[in-house]
């Protein structure tokens, strides 16, 4: 079987109402330019969605990552939708297109892209995993539950074909640097670094020596554009996304959405500068209005059937899910009751991406000094 690459890539080029949710119309257009580009043999399939504010396009292709002619077509596909959405006068419109031109790449122009080549297998199960209101890092708690946490992935202990574990390979979003550590064996350096979240940012998870897929090809990858990077000045939080393999000696695809079963903390929320439960939510409810928020998840899961999606399954659409809800939502509430006050308020040092510093310059004259 050939390779197929699974490509997805997100923007936020305007929202109805403020950063809540993307309009029809964006999806439709986006649909409709997909479409063509399916027509003409470019892709073999795409689906579109959207968590939040985000139009997300989901591709399937022969081309392999970072290739010239899909990275234009997504360009191509959020410029068309925020030309819609600045004729509709939407909020944000264009406010993840941080380029009047397409130079090759999505990559360091705004979209967040997550996307890997692959050898499907006899069925080739994969989920999107898509994120509003916060940051790549919120993806370190999940991934690293799914592919090294015994007690999340029953699968790491049971399974003769994943037990030997996997490669992590970690992304310093400051320094630019990168480094493949391997799990079990060097979980607590691993953990030294994810838990840092804001800095260090798990990017792909391959396969270990002893597993039957192949080495070379990645089982996970998730979206690490920093947009307060590439800008130099605060445009929002990058929104982040990622796409996960399931099944036949990978996480079962339970164990892969079970680390969401937690209502975990993440950086995001209001103004990109609160720390927030993440709510998994179905698509239905896959729009922010709560102190524009709590941050969302939303996970849709396909098959592939020769690059074809199968699917959605909606998978947070599940009242398994609605306990969840229920305790983010009072985390919410209990968060929200800090006000401005840290730890709900995100600290100084991320802050100073933010507008907080024009305040602060208002105000700098009045300081005298103490003796
Ligand atoms: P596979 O090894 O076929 O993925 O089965 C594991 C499983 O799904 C059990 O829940
Ligand atoms: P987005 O990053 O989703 O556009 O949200 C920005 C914001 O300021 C929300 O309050
Ligand atoms: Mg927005
Ligand atoms: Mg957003």
């Amino acid at each position: 079987m050939a390779k197929i690459t699974v490509s997805l890539i997100k923007a936020d080029v305007g929202s109805v109402a403020g950063h809540t949710t993307v309009h029809e119309k964006l999806i439709a257009t986006a649909q409709r330019k997909l479409d063509e580009a399916r027509e003409a043999g470019l892709i073999i399939d795409f689906f579109v969605t959207h968590v939040g504010d985000d139009l997300e396009l989901l591709l399937t292709h022969t081309k392999g990552v970072d290739n010239e002619e899909i990275h234009e077509l997504a360009w191509n596909t959020f410029k068309a939708a925020a030309d819609v959405a600045k004729e509709l006068k939407l909020y944000g419109a264009g406010q993840d297109l941080l380029s009047d031109a397409f130079s090759g790449n999505v990559r360091g122009l705004g979209p967040g892209v997550a996307e890997m080549e692959f050898t499907p297998r006899r069925s080739e199960p994969i989920i999107a995993i898509m994120m509003d209101k916060t940051e790549p890092g919120a993806f370190n708690y999940p991934i690293f539950k799914i592919f090294a946490d015994p007690f999340n992935t029953a699968g790491l202990v049971i399974d003769p074909k994943m037990h030997q574990g996997f490669v992590f390979e970690i992304w310093d979003i400051i320094e630019h640097r990168r480094v493949f550590m391997n799990v079990p064996e060097e979980m607590y350096d691993i953990l030294a670094l994810i838990g840092a979240k804001g800095r260090f940012v798990i990017k792909r998870v391959y396969p270990k020596e002893g597993s039957p897929l192949p080495k070379d090809e990645p089982v996970a990858v998730i979206s690490t554009e920093k947009l307060f990077f590439i800008k130099g000045e605060y445009v929002g939080k990058d929104d982040p996304v990622a796409l996960v393999r399931s099944q036949s000696g990978l996480p079962a695809t339970g164990e892969i959405l079970e680390p969401f079963a937690f209502p975990y903390l993440v950086s995001g929320w209001m103004r990109g500068s609160h720390n927030g439960p993440l709510m998994p939510v179905s698509l239905k409810d896959a729009m922010c209005t709560r102190f524009d928020g709590p941050p969302r998840v939303l996970a849709l899961g396909f098959n592939l059937a020769d690059g074809k999606l199968i699917g959605p399954v909606d998978f947070f659409a599940d009242p398994a899910y609605n306990t969840t809800r229920t305790i983010a939502n009072l985390i919410a509430t209990y968060m929200r009751l800090h006000g401005p006050f840290e730890p709900h308020r995100l600290p100084s040092e991320e802050m100073e991406y933010t507008t907080l510093p024009k305040v602060l310059e208002q105000i700098k004259d009045r300081f005298e000094s103490i003796e």
